[in-house]
């Protein structure tokens, strides 16, 4: 068992990470996750680390200038909390609990290699089951339902573009509110309006296909149009620290997709 401790001028506040998976809260009748089931079962080992982790870690994370300082709130240790959104198996969150901070990971489904690695790799590595578009609903660990409590660090890798935009503003405006302010980091990258599937398949909104895939009949992507994400972002009260979009980030396997990168902090 992991424990920490947030202490401010007001109250002490103590919530536990455990290796005993999992919390479930509130979940969807039907599961839109048929592809990454599908997917991940398919998979036997943790694949290392997205490159986008990496990025993160020694530009935002590590850097002294930048450190995450906590100013609004006063813990009596030094951990540093990421809560990782759409984890998958969670090879990122793995590579930040190993890197020294607690994480929580959440995604809408369980993958058998989450609980693997959370149950015997990393006792800083938490996973709740749960819907990124109602992480406000999600009550375990304590640390979700504390509202003086707050994220170091809130990292959407490659899930934005899974999701409909009234989720993918749901999941932002709830990172708004558990990022800490000034030195806290909402981290994104997402498939671009630019990546060369865009327009594969049956278009079934604003940006959005579905398209066949060897683990769905319709795994539905909505690619990104990066101005309209930082207009977002700014409009929910977020400034940038980092914004581009190119290929050679996010090379898997063949793919080379053109991404979008988004780091922000919050203002006030
Ligand atoms: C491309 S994978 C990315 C996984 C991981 N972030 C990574 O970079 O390796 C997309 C993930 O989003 C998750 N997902 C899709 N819709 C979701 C939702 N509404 N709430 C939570 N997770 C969701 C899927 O289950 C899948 O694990």
């Amino acid at each position: 068992m992991c424990t920490f401790t947030v202490k401010n001028n007001q109250s002490n506040f103590r919530h536990e990470f455990t290796n005993s998976l999992s919390c479930r809260n509130e979940m969807p009748e039907a599961s839109p996750c048929d592809h990454w089931s599908a997917f991940y079962q398919q998979q036997s080992i943790l694949e290392p680390p997205s490159a986008f982790a990496r990025f993160v870690a020694e530009s935002f994370l590590q850097n002294e200038n930048q450190s995450l300082k906590l100013s609004n709130v006063n813990r009596r240790n030094s951990k540093k909390y990421i809560l990782d959104v759409a984890c998958g198996t969670g090879r990122d969150s793995l590579f930040f609990a190993e890197s020294g901070y607690d994480v929580i990971g959440v995604d809408l489904s369980a993958q058998p290699l989450v609980k693997d690695q959370t149950t015997s790799k990393s006792s800083s590595w938490r996973f709740v089951q749960g819907d990124m578009g109602k992480l406000h609903l999600i009550q375990e660990p304590s640390c979700f339902a504390d509202p003086e409590f707050f994220f170091d660090a809130i990292y959407f890798r490659f899930c934005l573009h899974s999701v409909p935009p009234d989720v993918q503003t749901a999941a932002l405006r709830y990172a708004h509110t558990k990022l800490a302010v000034n030195n806290g980091v909402l981290c994104i990258e997402a498939r671009s309006v630019k990546d060369d599937l865009y327009g594969k398949g049956v278009r079934v909104g604003e940006h959005a296909y579905e398209a066949t895939t060897k683990q769905s009949p319709a795994h539905y992507r909505r690619f990104i149009v990066l101005d309209d994400l930082v207009l977002e972002l700014k409009q929910l009260g977020f400034s940038m620290l980092f914004v581009g979009e190119q290929n050679g980030w996010a090379e898997y396997g063949n793919e080379d997709p053109v991404v979008v990168r988004v780091v922000a902090k919050r203002e006030v």
